[in-house]
């Protein structure tokens, strides 16, 4: 029996006011008329919670952008499910609070780019940081629950401090600090967005100062930069193994970037039910447990820990998703992650790269 999924990542849209540099959405981003309706998103959720799911994520793109989601999250509300709603803020308007609050939304997880509009900005290349602080006072007056998230890199570690007050100061509860990840579209713009172990080392001190200063006040959780780590991350807990993503047009991934690995034909809740992807499908199958692995990873004695590390990073580096992910200091392809990390650690002065902006209508068609 494969144990039962805890989260549905539902990203009903890839629709986005942002343009994030290292925006998590798969590379081919899903257009506005691929996008499956409210019928099929009803009955996706049904199947989740049937197949054990407890805990829906709301997100994109921008979630807002569909007219239907407090019917989505109502439903998750009808089958018991804990509903999280992943937003940007754009669009978080009074009215659309009180839809999602007589919903049954349970929290709200609100991202920033940066301190200020400046910061904002260089990151998503969108001037709304007004309507975020704005969301957060909505968030805050509905009686939500605010968690907030930032994405670190290069251009924002060196004003932690700065990010962190503000973050305080619209009452937050609990945030987020995620160094970013350097796949999809985050690959493109590593050498901008990778920061310097100097860096990295300052901006975990702030971390830690600040964790305990802001203890019973508001919850700081650091998410590890992996480059820097000998060995790579438990990625979504294991291949198919605590959470599944349905994507705007009904495709279904193992995680949200999955897409992008074009050698698994990864299964539509068009064709399948949920409980046969998750249990029987060969792209969920494909690299569960470990009996997949390869040397170095089926003789390591971390292969129940960090399962080999991350499929989709594992891809986007050698065109392989069953290869041990380079991050891994035992892995034979891990010069491609330390080259990286070398360049962002030669002497400061050199050109920074250009940024390459996420365009998702572009990108989309
Ligand atoms: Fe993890 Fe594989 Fe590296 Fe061992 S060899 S630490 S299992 S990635
Ligand atoms: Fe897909 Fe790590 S992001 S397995």
């Amino acid at each position: 029996m494969t144990p039962a999924p805890y989260g549905l990542l539902a990203e009903v849209t890839h629709q986005c006011p942002l343009h994030c540099l290292y925006c998590s959405n798969p590379l081919e981003l899903r257009r506005r008329d691929e996008e499956i309706g409210t019928e099929d998103w009803l009955r996706v959720i049904r199947e989740a919670a049937d197949l054990g799911v407890v805990q829906v994520h709301f997100s994109g793109g921008e979630p807002l952008v569909r007219g239907d989601l407090a019917e989505l999250v109502a439903e998750a509300r009808g089958c018991e499910l804990y509903t999280n709603l992943i937003t940007s803020g754009l669009g978080f308007t009074e009215e659309r609070a009180k839809s999602l609050v007589a919903a049954g939304l349970n929290s709200v997880q609100l991202s920033i780019q940066g301190e200020n509009a400046e910061a904002s900005e260089l990151v998503a290349a969108t001037k709304r940081f007004d309507k975020k602080h704005e969301a957060a006072r909505i968030i805050i007056d509905s009686g939500l629950p605010l968690n907030m998230n930032v994405v670190l890199h290069r251009l924002n570690l060196d004003r932690l401090d700065a990010i962190i007050d503000v973050c305080e100061s619209w009452g937050a509860e609990r945030l987020e600090l995620a160094n970013t990840q350097y796949y999809g579209w985050g690959l493109r713009n590593r050498d901008l967005l990778l920061p310097s172990r100097d860096q990295l080392a300052a901006a975990e001190k702030v971390y830690q100062r600040r964790k305990a200063e802001l203890a019973g006040r508001m919850e700081l959780l650091w998410i590890l930069p992996d480059y820097y780590e000998p060995y790579p991350k438990p990625c979504m807990g294991g291949w198919a193994r605590t959470a599944l993503t349905v994507a705007p047009d009904g495709s279904v991934y193992p995680c949200p970037v999955a897409a992008d690995i074009d050698t698994l034909d990864f299964p539509s809740v068009l064709a399948h039910p949920l409980d046969w992807i998750w249990a029987k499908s060969p792209a969920f199958q494909a690299y569960r447990g470990t009996d997949w692995m390869p040397d170095p990873c089926r003789s390591c004695s971390r292969k129940e820990i960090d399962f080999g590390g991350c499929r989709c990073q594992a891809f986007a580096l050698t065109g392989d998703a069953s290869r041990t992910d380079p991050v891994c200091t035992f892995s034979p392809d891990h010069h491609l992650v330390q080259d990286a990390v070398d360049r962002a650690n030669e002497t400061p002065g050199a050109a920074a790269p250009e940024p390459v902006y996420r365009r998702p209508r572009a990108a989309a068609e």
